[in-house]
């Protein structure tokens, strides 16, 4: 299987993408670094890496951003970062996406925790993930040639307890196995419409 994964060299990218080389040829996209160089937060950039790619069999996203910050201090720009990165790249990679994939592939997106239990500063990326959701559900009635599209939505990783657990007291960090995991269900599953959820103590 030809595996496209934006962002697979990031903390949960890195290690999806370790997992699936062992049996599939993976490509890895992102802004700085990977096989092919993709900004999931501009739709020309995506259409020009799919071109230069051609088919592929599942696309895999780990990555995409949103703004941080308490409510009070966020301006209209700040909520756009999410907007443009994190929710419309990953529409634009189905969007787009779509007319790139064999009969039979798959999309598998990713989320988060947030959308369904939401911490301080993140008005942003609650709302985004939660857009997410929603759009899986509803595209995934749409989607022809047998193509499906699910989301992982995982709790703090374990990978990324240094960066971020302070914004999540009593959390308990989720393995990056089953991290994994999801995106296995997602590529190699037969599930469409699904929000892959995994959460611990939530
Ligand atoms: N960390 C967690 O605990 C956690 C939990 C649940 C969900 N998530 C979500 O999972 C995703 C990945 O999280 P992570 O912690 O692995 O993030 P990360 O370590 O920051 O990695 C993100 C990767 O995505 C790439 N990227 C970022 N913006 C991009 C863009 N506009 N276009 C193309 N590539 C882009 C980055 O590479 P370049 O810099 O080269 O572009 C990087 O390799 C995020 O959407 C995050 O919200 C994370």
């Amino acid at each position: 299987m030809k595996i496209l994964i934006v962002g697979g060299n990031g903390k949960i990218g890195k290690k999806v993408s370790a997992h699936f080389s062992k049996k599939h040829e993976v490509i890895i996209a992102g802004r700085n670094s990977g096989d092919v160089s993709v900004d999931m937060a501009d739709s020309a950039s995506i259409k020009a890496m799919f071109e230069s790619l051609g088919k592929v069999d599942a696309v895999v996203c780990a990555a995409g951003e949103a703004k941080w910050a308490d409510f009070s201090s966020m301006t209209e720009d700040d909520f756009y970062i999410g907007l443009k990165s994190k929710l419309m790249g990953q529409v634009n990679l189905v969007r787009i996406g779509k007319d790139y994939l064999n009969p039979g592939g798959s999309f598998t997106l990713s989320t988060g925790i947030l959308a369904d239990h939401p911490v301080a500063l993140t008005t942003s990326a609650a709302m985004v993930n939660g857009g997410i959701h929603s759009f899986v559900k509803a595209v995934c009635l749409e989607l022809t040639n047998s193509i499906r599209i699910n989301a992982v939505s995982s709790g703090l990783v374990e990978d990324a307890v240094e960066i971020y657990e302070d914004y999540f007291p009593g959390h308990n960090p989720i393995p990056m196995k089953k991290v994994v995991n999801g995106f296995v269900k997602g590529v190699l599953g037969h599930s469409t419409g699904e929000i892959i959820r995994i959460y611990d103590n939530c």
